[in-house]
C-alpha cells in the first residue's frame, strides 16, 4: 500500500501509527516512492534534542528544483504551473506551463551565476507577488544559492537588518509594486536600506510598475535585459539534503528576528507530502493560496508544496478589497479555483461586506477551504463554512508555524470530522504533547497546557542563522528533550487539538507575528518618550492588536499629545512597516512593575482587553497607584 495519499479516516490511523512507531522505515518509503534524489541517504534520521541537531537524508544529493520541475516536463510540460493573477482584473491572467517555468528558472539561474552568486551565497529577494518572485525562489535554490525572501511590506530598516544578519551579497526587487489602487516606491525602499548594507555587491530590478527610479551604476541593473540574453539551460547544482535552501526571518519576543534556517530534503518531502493530503490535491485541481510567498505558508504552499506535485498554483498579486471585496469570490469563479486557503483575518474582514458579493459569483469549483495564522474563531468558522463553502466544502484549520516548515495539526478532509475552532489532530509524523507549567506531560484529554512537540519532523527548521544559542534557548530549553512552539492549546474528550495563541511576547496581529520589543525599540527612539509597553488586544477583523502604553518624559500639553501619536506611528512604520503600527495609544505616568523592576505585562493586557475584574497576582507589584490610574483612563 502506498501512504503517499490518504483516503479515509481509518486509513490516517493506520498510517498514523506507522509514522510514530516505525518513523525512519516510514519516512524513508514516503522520500524514496515519490521524490527524484541524485543518491540516496546513509541515515534517513539523526537526532538529539539536547545539541539540538537534526539531520534528514544525511548523505542523499539532489536539487528541489528537479522535484519542482524537471521531472514534469514529459507528463505535465504543458500543464499551468503557476497562475499569474494581477492585481488590476483587467490586466489579463498569466498560465505559466511547466515548461516555461523551467526556462525561466533556468534563465534566471544563468542570470545569478553571471552575477557570481554560487552556492551557499545568501540572496534576498524584496519583490511583490509576480511570477519573477517565484521564479527567483526557484532559481536560486537551482544554483544552490540560500534565499532569503523578505515580505515587500516591511521598511527599510527591517529590510536592511535582515540583509546584514545573513549577509546577502545580492538583492532582487522590483521598481515598485501595486497594491489595489496604491502604488509602493520598493526601489526608494531598497536604496534607504542598502545606504546601511555593504556587503550587497548587486541588485536586480524586475519592472513592475514602469515608474522612473534611479539605479545606481555599478550596482543595480535591469533583470529583464539580462533574462533575454540568458541560455535557457541550467543544470541544477546537485545539493546535499541537509544543504540549507532558506532563510526566513520571523518575530521573537526579544531583540533581532530570527532567521529560521530550513534544509533542502527534508523540507521538500515534508511540503509536498502535507500539500497531497491537507488539500486532497487531484491531477486537474487549480490550488489558491492567498498567502505572500514572503512568508512561511507562500513558501511551503505556494511554491514548494504545490510544484513538487504538479499541481497548478495560483499566484494573486492584489488585496482582497480591490476593487472591491468580492475579488477573491471573482478570482475563485474566474479560474474555477478546488482549493482555497486563506487566513482566518481575510475572512473577517470579507464577512463584514456580507454575503452579497459571494452571491454574484459561482463557488460551486471549491472542494476544500483552509485556514491559517492564527487560531479561527467561531463565528468567522462558520461564516466561511457557510456561505464560501456552502456547508459542503470541508474546512482544514491548519496550525504550524515558520519555524516547523510545514502543516503540523490539521483535518485531513473527507476524513477527519471537523469542528469549529480546532485544529484537530497531529498530522502524520507529528507527535504532540501539553506540558505543564513544572514542566511535566500532561496526559489524558480535557486538559490544556504548553504545546511542544516530541520527536522530530522532516521539515523542522535546523537552526538559527548565526545563532544557534538562540535556537537552542528558544525551543528546546524551555521543555526537556522537547521542541516547544510558544503556543498554547487544548485537547478535547476526543483528543482534538484547539491552539489557544500565543505564551510569549509575540503578538499576531492579521496573522503577521510582531514581536513587542522591537516595536518598544521603535518607539522609545522618540525623544519624548521616556518608556513603553506593547500589548495585544482582541480586534474584530485582525485577531489582535497593538495597544501602547507610554510614558512622556515631561506630560506637557495635551494638544501635543496627538502630534507625539502620529509620530510613534510613523516610528514604527520607518522602522519595522505598517504592519506593526499601534491601533491604541495611552499615555501614563508609570508602567506597572515588579519590585526587581520588570513591566508586568500581564496586568497591562488585562486592562486593554477590558479584563480587569480580576488582575491576577499583583502581590509582586511595586505601584498599585499607577494601575488605578492606567484602569480609569483606559480607552
Ligand atoms: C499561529 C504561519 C491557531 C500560532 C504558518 C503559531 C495558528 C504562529 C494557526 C506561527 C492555526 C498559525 N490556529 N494559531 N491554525 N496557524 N497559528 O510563523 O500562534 O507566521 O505559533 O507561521 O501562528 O506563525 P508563522
Amino acid at each position: 500500500m502506498s501512504n503517499y495519499h490518504i483516503k479515509h479516516f481509518e486509513e490516517y490511523f493506520q498510517v498514523y501509527r506507522k509514522s510514530v512507531n516505525n518513523p525512519e522505515s516510514f519516512w524513508e518509503e514516503i522520500a524514496e516512492e515519490h521524490f527524484v534524489w541524485r543518491k540516496k541517504w546513509n541515515n534517513v534520521l539523526r537526532w538529539d534534542f539536547q545539541k539540538p541537531e537534526i539531520k534528514w537524508f544525511e548523505g542523499a544529493q539532489l536539487n528541489i528544483t528537479e522535484n519542482c520541475l524537471d521531472r514534469h516536463l514529459h507528463t505535465r510540460g504543458d500543464k499551468t504551473a503557476i497562475l499569474f493573477e494581477p492585481n488590476d482584473p483587467n490586466e489579463p491572467a498569466e498560465h505559466i506551463t511547466y515548461k516555461q517555468l523551467y526556462d525561466r528558472v533556468c534563465k534566471f539561474a544563468n542570470v545569478l551565476h553571471d552575477k557570481g552568486i554560487s552556492k551557499g551565497d545568501r540572496v534576498c529577494i524584496y519583490l511583490p507577488m509576480i511570477p519573477e518572485l517565484a521564479v527567483a525562489v526557484l532559481a536560486c535554490a537551482r544554483i544552490g544559492a540560500i534565499h532569503s525572501v523578505v515580505f515587500a511590506g516591511f521598511s527599510s530598516t527591517a529590510l536592511s537588518t535582515r540583509i546584514n544578519d545573513c549577509d546577502a551579497k545580492m538583492v532582487i526587487c522590483a521598481d515598485g509594486s501595486y497594491r489595489g489602487s496604491k502604488t509602493i516606491d520598493l526601489k526608494g525602499i531598497v536604496d534607504e536600506a542598502l545606504k546601511d548594507c555593504p556587503g550587497v555587491e548587486s541588485v536586480l530590478v524586475a519592472k513592475r510598475i514602469n515608474s522612473d527610479i534611479a539605479m545606481k551604476e555599478g550596482r543595480d541593473e535591469w533583470l529583464q535585459p539580462l533574462l533575454d540574453e540568458a541560455y535557457r539551460e541550467y543544470s541544477a547544482v546537485i545539493m546535499d539534503a541537509e544543504d540549507p535552501l532558506f532563510i526566513l526571518y520571523t518575530s521573537g519576543s526579544t531583540g533581532m528576528p530570527k532567521g529560521m534556517l530550513h534544509t533542502i530534503g527534508g523540507y521538500m518531502v515534508y511540503t509536498a507530502y502535507t500539500f497531497k493530503n491537507v488539500f486532497q490535491y487531484k491531477e486537474e485541481d487549480v490550488y489558491w493560496c492567498t498567502a505572500d510567498i514572503g512568508w512561511i505558508t507562500g513558501h511551503s504552499y505556494i511554491v514548494y508544496g504545490p510544484l513538487c506535485n504538479g499541481a497548478t498554483t495560483v499566484m494573486f498579486e492584489g488585496v482582497p478589497s480591490y476593487p472591491d471585496f468580492g475579488r477573491f469570490w471573482e478570482i475563485v469563479d474566474k479560474h474555477k479555483v478546488n482549493q482555497f486557503y486563506t487566513a482566518p483575518t481575510a475572512i473577517r474582514a470579507l464577512a463584514k461586506h456580507g454575503t452579497e458579493l459571494i452571491e454574484k459569483y459561482d463557488l460551486s469549483s471549491l472542494k476544500v477551504l483552509g485556514s491559517v495564522g492564527e487560531p479561527i474563531n467561531e463565528e468567522a468558522w462558520h461564516w466561511y463554512n457557510d456561505n464560501v463553502g456552502k456547508k459542503k466544502s470541508p474546512i482544514v484549520d491548519t496550525w504550524w508555524q515558520t519555524e516547523t516548515g510545514g502543516i503540523m495539526i490539521t483535518p485531513i478532509p473527507f476524513s477527519t470530522p471537523t469542528k469549529p475552532t480546532y485544529a484537530t489532530l497531529p498530522f502524520i509524523g507529528i507527535q504532540p504533547a501539553l506540558m505543564d507549567e513544572n514542566g511535566q506531560e500532561i496526559k489524558g484529554n480535557q486538559v490544556d497546557g504548553r504545546l511542544c512537540i516530541k520527536f522530530p519532523w522532516p521539515s523542522m527548521a535546523r537552526t538559527i542563522w548565526g545563532n544557534h544559542q538562540r535556537y537552542k534557548d528558544t525551543y528546546f530549553s524551555a521543555f526537556e528533550n522537547m521542541y516547544f512552539t510558544g503556543d498554547g492549546a487544548l485537547r478535547d474528550e476526543v483528543g482534538y487539538y484547539r491552539i489557544t495563541g500565543r505564551v510569549d511576547d509575540v503578538i499576531i496581529v492579521s496573522g503577521h507575528n510582531l514581536g513587542t520589543a522591537p516595536i518598544e525599540d521603535a518607539i522609545n527612539e522618540h525623544n519624548a518618550v521616556a518608556e513603553s509597553a506593547i500589548v495585544g488586544f482582541p480586534h474584530d477583523v485582525k485577531g489582535n492588536a497593538l495597544y501602547g502604553f507610554i510614558t512622556l518624559k515631561d506630560v506637557g500639553e495635551t494638544r501635543q499629545h496627538d502630534n507625539v501619536r502620529k509620530e510613534i506611528n510613523q516610528l514604527i512604520t520607518d522602522r519595522i512597516g505598517p504592519i506593526a503600527k499601534l491601533d491604541k495609544i495611552q499615555f501614563t505616568s508609570g508602567l506597572p512593575k515588579t519590585r526587581s523592576g520588570k513591566i508586568m505585562r500581564r496586568i497591562l493586557r488585562k486592562i486593554a482587553s477590558h479584563e480587569t475584574e480580576n488582575l491576577g497576582d499583583t502581590s509582586t507589584l511595586l505601584n498599585p497607584e499607577v494601575v488605578q490610574e492606567i484602569m480609569d483612563n483606559v480607552k
